[in-house]
């Protein structure tokens, strides 16, 4: 996804009339996003966004707003079939040279009938190197399904469905760094991958199943929209500002983890040879 950072055209006023929340609850495309790159459309009176991609180009989109921290949401049905060597991505981000800081869904693509693998990883300040992998426990491709970002001062979830496959905690008192002081907007993009994303690289991306497509509706941000130079928030009052991962929430992070989880950072130890990342420490006791 590093690839595609599209500089934004300029600031948008997205002004803000009924509260100091973003809520965008219609969900509609026209009034939240952009098609940015590539042969994305927003179709059904702006409920639905598709992007596709084909030999000559991937496409993507962006949010107009830019956001502090908040909570968004999306659901999105992948590119069915075969989609080996497609990367379709959701993420958010500010890419700043040094300071990349970003907060990734990586859906790859795979052969008909084979599981597509959820790739998650969390930027801060241009620290990489925190990606876990997961499978999904259900076929991406055959209906829409919510995916969310969480990010407020204490914590990053990634849900699915609710459910939270991963939490990142703020840990700065120990000097791990988090983003939480940068404005980021929300990116998607589909575009091709072959040359590592299926099976390593291994499976290519078979080009006469083109256009590959994706699509998204009922996008969703919670979140301190930032505007000018300030932001628009009074956080205290709404939950996702506060929210944390209760004993349910806990339980189904626990079943995920143990039962879909195919790569974590935190167990790689080859990779890390002068010992795992701080915060790998602190994983399991949360
Ligand atoms: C694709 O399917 C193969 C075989 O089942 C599996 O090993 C792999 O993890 C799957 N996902 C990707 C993205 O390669």
């Amino acid at each position: 996804m590093a690839a595609f950072h599209s500089p934004s055209t300029g600031i948008v006023l997205f002004l803000l009339v009924s509260s100091s929340v973003a809520t965008l609850s219609d969900g509609n495309f026209y009034q939240s996003c952009d098609v940015v790159w590539g042969h994305g459309m927003i179709q059904e009176g702006g409920q639905l966004l598709t992007l596709s991609l084909d030999k000559t180009s991937g496409s993507g989109f962006q949010s107009k707003d830019e956001y502090l921290v908040g909570k968004i949401e999306m659901q999105l049905k992948l590119v069915p079939g075969n989609s080996a060597g497609t990367v379709t991505t959701y993420y958010v981000s500010l890419y700043l040279i040094l300071f990349l800081d970003e907060i990734d869904f990586e859906f790859l693509g795979n052969l008909s009938g084979q599981a597509y693998i959820l790739h998650t990883n969390v930027f801060s300040q241009g620290k990489v190197n925190r990606e876990q992998q997961f499978y999904l426990w259900f076929d991406p491709t055959a209906d829409f399904h919510t995916y969310s970002i969480l990010w407020n001062p204490q914590r990053i979830v990634f849900y699915v469905d609710d459910i939270p496959i991963r939490e990142f905690k703020n840990l700065e008192f120990l000097g791990v760094p988090f983003p939480k002081n940068q404005k980021m907007r929300l990116y998607s993009t589909l575009w091709n991958a072959d040359d590592w994303a299926t099976t390593g690289g291994i499976v290519k991306t078979d080009w006469s199943q083109t256009p590959f497509k994706a699509s998204y509706r009922k996008f969703e941000a919670d979140a301190c929209v930032w505007s000018s130079g300030s932001s628009y928030c009074s956080p205290h009052k709404d939950a996702w500002f506060w929210e944390e991962l209760n004993f349910g929430k806990k339980g189904r992070r626990k079943w995920v983890q143990e039962n879909y989880k195919i790569y974590d950072y935190c167990k790689d130890t080859k990779r890390f040879p002068q010992g795992l990342p701080t915060e790998c420490a602190f994983s399991n006791l949360l």
